[in-house]
């Protein structure tokens, strides 16, 4: 049973709770260039150059399916695609802009493949949508734009009408929650309200936050359309998850309710390499260990994690991303029970240093991820007398402890009992070897 009251919000967060475990799928245009999804903006590409990427987008190798498949095996529960990202080029068919992947030369709708792939894998289905819009033509040319810097800049900005583009933003969120069956999450990105303690590239010029986007107006269509959608707080109106990007267990966001205290519900995203979009010459990829470390910690805090995947312009996932899934896969096919229904632990129940501990909801089974504790033997307190039975998850392979050993302090103070449970030497070799505690 969690110890601690999670807030209530619109959404269904139930299975979301449960599932702890995602697929980002950043896909765009940007894939061409292959060096970030910010591309345009960060080498001010023009609209000439920027649209070769458009006429030349055909990713051939693209199967949907592959992509599931290689999600399911990788332990994930539920995917999230970048429908529209920053550059404003949309991955579905839709009748409000041509600046759309059926006027390329792929010609198919590929949210369409997306949805069907992920569902008839098992999936639950997200989809991202950008609020920031650099293609549009009634998107303030602000201090992100790509095309801030051009000599005609403020010419280009003169009569541009964000009412029209919050209406633009509406008429394609119905067509994404019209179009394509029953959508589990909807994600935004991202608002930039000016604030006179921002760093100077959030200010952006133009602030950017829920009066701009109407997301008051946006998210009643949301709810209208689809009551039960998980909804981030992106659009700056908070709803049913925070978002912490690159983060483990943000304390910096105190992820409680201010007035009542109660647990937020929230997941952090991640990458492999620090780029979203396919960035081909990165190489700060991460190690099979620090991929499973953010997974654990972020349960053992209380969330769900996201990792992203930058399909290359082929539309397959490169050699990297897939032994990276693949790290994944062979981790979670044997521990995936210490993850998926899951929760912070008991705060009663300690651990020794570099260990973290997950809990069932139901508060029956204790987890003890070993992640970074060298010793031969693990301690914890607060479990004396409450063990039934304990075992390494992996092979199942009993394990045995002792209890009610006395804990003094260097200067012989008593402190109290502990036990500890005694580790075969084979952990030392394991990727967070855990170890599966039944309570009585
Ligand atoms: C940041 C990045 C954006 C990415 C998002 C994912 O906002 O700027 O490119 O899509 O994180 O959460």
């Amino acid at each position: 049973m969690s110890t601690y009251v999670r807030k209530k919000t619109p959404g269904d967060t139930s299975w979301f709770v449960r599932d702890r475990f995602g697929m980002f799928i950043h896909f765009g245009l940007y894939s061409l260039p292959a060096r970030h999804e910010w591309i345009k903006t960060r080498e001010y590409i023009s609209e000439e150059k920027y649209q070769s990427y458009f006429n030349h987008f055909n990713p051939d190798l693209l199967d949907a399916r592959e992509w599931a498949r290689k999600a399911k095996a990788a332990g994930m529960k539920y995917a999230i695609l970048t429908t529209k990202h920053h550059e404003g080029f949309c991955l579905f068919d839709t009748k409000y802009t041509d600046y759309n992947v059926m006027n390329t030369p792929y010609g198919k709708d590929i949210v369409r493949e997306y949805v069907d792939a992920f569902r008839a894998e098992g999936l639950k289905i997200g989809f991202y949508y950008s609020l920031i819009d650099w293609h549009h033509p009634d998107f303030p040319i602000d201090k992100a734009h790509p095309r801030r810097k051009d000599a005609n800049a403020a010419e280009l900005d003169r009569g541009r009408d964000m009412k029209k583009y919050a209406q633009y933003m509406r008429d394609q969120v119905t067509e994404l929650l019209t179009n394509y069956g029953k959508i589990d999450i909807l994600y935004f990105d991202f608002s930039y309200p000016a604030h006179p303690d921002a760093p100077a590239w959030m200010q952006f010029g133009g602030a950017k936050g829920k009066e701009q986007w109407e997301s008051e107006k946006l998210i009643a269509l949301i709810r209208s359309l689809a009551p039960d959608i998980i909804l981030n707080d992106r659009a700056q109106i908070p709803q049913d998850i925070c978002t912490p990007e690159q983060e483990i267990s943000p304390k910096m966001m105190n992820l409680v309710d201010k007035e009542t205290g109660e647990a937020l519900t929230w997941e952090a995203c991640h990458t492999f390499s620090g780029s979203w979009g396919y960035n081909r010459d990165e190489t700060s990829w991460k190690t099979p260990k620090t991929l499973i470390d953010l997974l654990v910690r972020t349960v053992a805090s209380g969330g769900n994690m996201i990792m992203n995947v930058g399909p290359t312009s082929r539309g397959d996932f490169d050699d990297r991303a897939d032994e990276a899934l693949q790290v994944y896969a062979k981790w979670m096919k044997r521990n995936s029970r210490s993850i998926y229904g899951c929760d912070r632990a008991d705060p009663e129940f300690g651990v020794s240093d570099g260990a973290y501990l997950t809990q069932s909801a139901d508060g029956k089974r204790l987890y003890v991820h070993l992640l970074d504790c060298p010793h031969a033997s693990v301690k914890l307190t607060g479990l004396d007398g409450k063990i039934d039975y304990a075992q390494l998850l992996s092979d199942g392979s009993e394990l045995t402890w002792k209890e009610n050993l006395s804990y003094y302090d260097s200067a012989g103070n008593y402190l109290g009992t502990y036990l500890t449970v005694n580790l075969p030497g084979t952990v030392f070799k394991m990727l967070d070897p855990v170890i599966e505690i039944f309570l009585k």
